[in-house]
């Protein structure tokens, strides 16, 4: 029997995508001493050394910050993604969150979890409840995006169809994104315009130089009085100083990010999630899947796709 390609297998991969690689050809798991190619989702591999075996690193994901892709370029590795694969799973939780915010849904849920279940007064629970955290609906609301590529485009849908009005930038707009996006959508000309206009405003660009700090303590102060900020993309993006001063000034209403920040926590106005956003079955099988099938064929005959 020829000998097997060895994939080091650095976080939990859907089985199904692991299937990709037959075991009569491929070895895979996560002791793998002289690995032919690396399948990754979070782990930093900043912070290992990437043996000289590596010959291609497959990311389950969109996002290629955890990967040195520089020096893997310069060693002539390829670094795949799976761009748009687990898209429609962070539209999902993109809606939640706004849904979180405008309806006070995390304090709600403190408040009925803290009664004391012995004897509970639910009268009185439901009357202060009601009144304490009374919200506003997302139908008629402007969703400014920032970032129209898979991710924006599928919000913008999604934000049309509840009756919001959509304004949407992203100087980088790909001819495949321009298509998709829906005609309501009205186009802003900088992300200042986008701070300035819209009520809920949510951020889906990759973390480079030009967007690292975009949302800052220049720019926070002109969004609406009120508004909603949500972060599902990179931590760096947005200020957390320019954030937690906004709050505190009581300007920016409510700020839902994807990234347990410990200078976020505790703030009742803050939601942070664990980086949930494409923590799906569905999304977590189409990325194994994607990258499975291009180190299968980048392996076995050379091809490369979204490298
Ligand atoms: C992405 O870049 O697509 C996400 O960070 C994926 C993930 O959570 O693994």
């Amino acid at each position: 029997m020829a000998e097997r390609l060895q994939i080091l297998v650095l976080n939990e991969i859907s089985e199904n995508g692991l299937r990709r690689l037959p075991s009569d050809r491929y070895a895979s798991g996560k002791n793998i001493a002289m690995p032919d190619a690396v399948l990754v989702r979070s782990a930093d591999m900043h912070k290992m050394e990437v043996p000289a075996s590596v010959r291609a690193i497959g990311r389950a994901g969109a996002g290629t910050n955890n990967i040195p892709v520089k020096a893997m370029t310069a060693r002539g590795v390829p670094v795949f993604n799976a761009p748009g694969a687990n898209a429609n799973a962070v539209k999902e939780l993109v809606l939640a969150g706004m849904l979180m915010a405008a309806r006070n849904l995390s304090g709600a849920l403190h408040f009925v979890g803290g009664l004391a279940p012995e004897r509970p007064d639910l009268e009185k629970t439901v009357e202060s409840g009601k009144s304490t955290f009374a919200g506003f609906e997302l139908a008629g609301r402007t969703l400014g995006i920032v970032g129209l590529g898979k991710i924006g485009c599928l919000v913008a849908d999604a934000a049309i169809k509840l009756g919001m009005n959509v304004l949407g930038y992203d100087p980088d707009i790909t001819v495949d994104a321009a298509w998709s996006l829906p005609s309501q959508v009205r186009k802003a000309g900088s992300v200042t315009e986008v701070l300035r206009i819209a009520q809920f405003v949510t951020l889906h660009v990759p973390l480079v130089d030009a967007t690292r700090d975009m949302v800052n303590a220049e720019n926070i102060r002109l969004m609406q009085p009120g508004a909603v900020l949500l972060n599902f993309s990179r931590e760096g993006v947005v200020s957390d100083d320019a954030v937690l001063a906004s709050l505190a000034t009581g300007h920016l209403g409510r700020y839902v990010c994807d990234f347990p920040s410990a200078a976020l926590l505790r703030n009742e106005r803050i939601v942070c999630l664990p980086h949930l956003g494409a923590s799906t079955r569905e999304a977590e099988e189409n990325c194994a899947v994607m990258v499975a099938d291009q180190l299968r064929d980048y392996l076995e005959d050379g091809n490369i796709a979204n490298a």
